[in-house]
């Protein structure tokens, strides 16, 4: 039997009073790879937020079954002047399992040595996170996540400003923690890699437009139903004018009876 991680229920997350994204309602199972794609300001990362708890729901839940979570948020969002090592940043995945002020162990040094290892950082415990290249960047965060040995790993656009050979190492890393049984939810733009890497997928255009394989979701009426909903988007209007109730069925990532759910 299929264990759920994650599991949302009309879910709606928002700024001011504004849905970003809304009627969100499906299923993440436990050791499932998903990517999410859609335009820029469709919710991706509202949703990620609000996953990772960092954006209480305005409307409906957001239930989850995990241990620990590993949330690694856009590159834009991270203040990389903030004078820190790498060393420093990977460290703080002993958090979850020390608390702040627990003592870091002989054996919590080797694990943090074999997770830099892992994302080819071994000797740059000392550089500065200021001057590392993106893909570096990157390879700190997933080092930080694989310490930190979550159950669910949310990443929002890991693969932004990385280069070839860097997109291809974390993707052989997202492999091993799914093969391990960990739930990946991961943000990208390119499609063609979404297609070869990740089962499933959630196509949000502030609603999701469709969940499930990702062959049935990234089809070309998928795509044009998700440009006709952002454009349709008045960034102004109230609250939430849609009625889910009236709409049609509901979009389940873990689809039943159906290959794909639409909205
Ligand atoms: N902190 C915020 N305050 C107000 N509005 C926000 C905030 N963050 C995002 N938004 C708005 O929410 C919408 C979705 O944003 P976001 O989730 O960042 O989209 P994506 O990650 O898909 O590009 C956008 O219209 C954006 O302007
Ligand atoms: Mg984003």
């Amino acid at each position: 039997m299929t264990e759920i991680c994650l599991s949302f229920e009309n879910l709606t997350l928002g700024y001011q009073g504004h849905a970003a994204v809304h009627h969100l309602t499906g299923t993440v199972e436990r050791g499932s790879l998903t990517a999410v794609v859609g335009a820029n300001g469709s919710g991706k990362s509202t949703l990620m937020k609000g996953i990772a708890g960092i954006l209480k729901p305005i409307g409906g839940t957001c239930a989850m079954r995990y241990r620990r979570l590993a949330y690694l948020p856009q590159q834009s969002e991270l203040d990389r002047s903030f004078p820190a090592r790498v060393i420093d940043l990977v460290s703080l995945g002993f958090w979850q399992r020390r608390g702040l002020m627990g003592r870091i162990t002989r054996e919590d040094m080797a694990d943090l040595a074999r997770c830099l290892e892992a994302v080819g950082l071994t000797g740059f415990e000392k550089r500065p996170l200021d001057s590392l290249s993106g893909g570096q960047m990157q390879r700190a965060l997933f080092a930080r996540a694989m310490l930190q040995d979550a159950d669910l790993i949310l990443l929002d656009e890991p693969f932004n400003a990385v280069d070839a050979r860097t997109i291809d190492d974390l993707l052989a890393l997202i492999g091993c923690w799914v093969a391990e049984g960990r739930t990946v939810l991961c943000v990208l733009h390119d499609h063609a890699l979404v297609r070869a890497h990740f089962p499933r997928t959630l196509l949000l255009a502030r609603r999701p437009v469709a969940w499930g394989p990702t062959r049935d979701v990234l089809t070309a009426e998928n795509l044009s139903r998700a440009r006709g909903f952002q454009e349709a988007w008045d960034e102004v209007a109230g609250w939430c004018d849609d009625n889910p109730v009236s709409g049609p069925a509901a979009a389940h990532g873990h689809a039943t009876g159906k290959a794909v759910a639409n909205v």
